[in-house]
């Protein structure tokens, strides 16, 4: 069986002060509950304070980071390393977000030699795929993110799927208050679970979790939940909002 997994994704959101207030506030809710994973991704600044706040009140929480960079060390200024994050005591990463892919120029090459170096390191990577409205559209959706899951785990190694969770994030449904219907996702994610057992075999696939993102909220969880091949969610706008997220993780 499969653990329920949602992860928060902040995005440049709270100042490290807001994101301790945060945790304290939602940690208070939350403290005991161990079936479902609940990771909590911030800004690369607030992600030393989180983790101490999680430590010290004994959390249960998991810790994320939104992006890493290709390499391990370097002349990349600005950049952050996995071996930095690896460090820090992050259980994962989200790698390949539609908006590192859009505003940073991502590939899908990209995006797979982070995946390889997440695992390399000790970090689950949270792994993005995701069509735009044009795609889904002209009725190319399966084809466009059964082709960026293939590309993105190239030479991965069959034992690391264990640990990857992918999170299909329609583009089109992303910060804009609609989402895809719990139907529609869980077709997506049940044609990502038959690609991963072509890729690799059907245990891997079995257990792979695969989440849905864009504009998850306490109304439509529990719904998106209920979807056999939908394990969890990747919650944007919601996820900083101590209330909806709580209502969320609790669904
Ligand atoms: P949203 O974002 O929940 O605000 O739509 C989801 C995401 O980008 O991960």
């Amino acid at each position: 069986m499969r653990k329920p997994f949602i992860a928060g994704n902040w995005k440049m959101n709270l100042t490290h002060m807001e994101a301790i207030q945060f945790i304290q506030d939602l940690g208070y809710e939350f403290k005991n509950k161990n079936n479902i994973d609940v990771c909590i991704c911030p800004p690369f600044t607030s992600l030393r304070s989180v983790k101490t706040i999680i430590d010290a009140d004994k959390l249960s929480f998991k810790i994320g980071a939104q992006n890493m960079h290709w390499e391990e060390s370097g002349a990349f200024t600005g950049e952050i390393s996995p071996l930095m994050l690896s460090a820090l005591g992050m259980d994962y990463v989200i790698i390949g977000h539609s908006e590192r892919r859009e505003y940073f120029s991502e590939t899908n090459e990209i995006v797979n030699k982070k995946v390889r170096l997440a695992f390399k390191h000790n970090l689950k990577p949270i792994m993005c795929v995701g069509e735009s409205l044009e795609i889904r559209e002209s009725g190319k959706a399966e084809d466009f993110v059964l082709d960026q899951v293939s590309k993105c785990l190239q030479d991965v190694e069959a034992k690391n799927i264990f640990d990857l969770t992918i999170a299909y994030e329609p583009i089109w449904a992303i910060g804009t208050g609609k989402n895809a219907t719990s139907a529609d996702a869980n077709d997506m994610c049940l044609a990502i679970r038959k690609k991963v057992s072509d890729l690799y075999n059907a245990s891997a696939a079995d257990i792979v979790r695969i989440q849905y993102g864009g504009s998850v909220k306490p109304s439509n969880i529990t719904e998106l939940m209920s979807m056999p091949d939908i394990d969890g969610a990747l919650v944007g706008g919601a996820s900083i909002k101590v209330e909806d997220f709580e209502a969320i993780i609790n669904y």
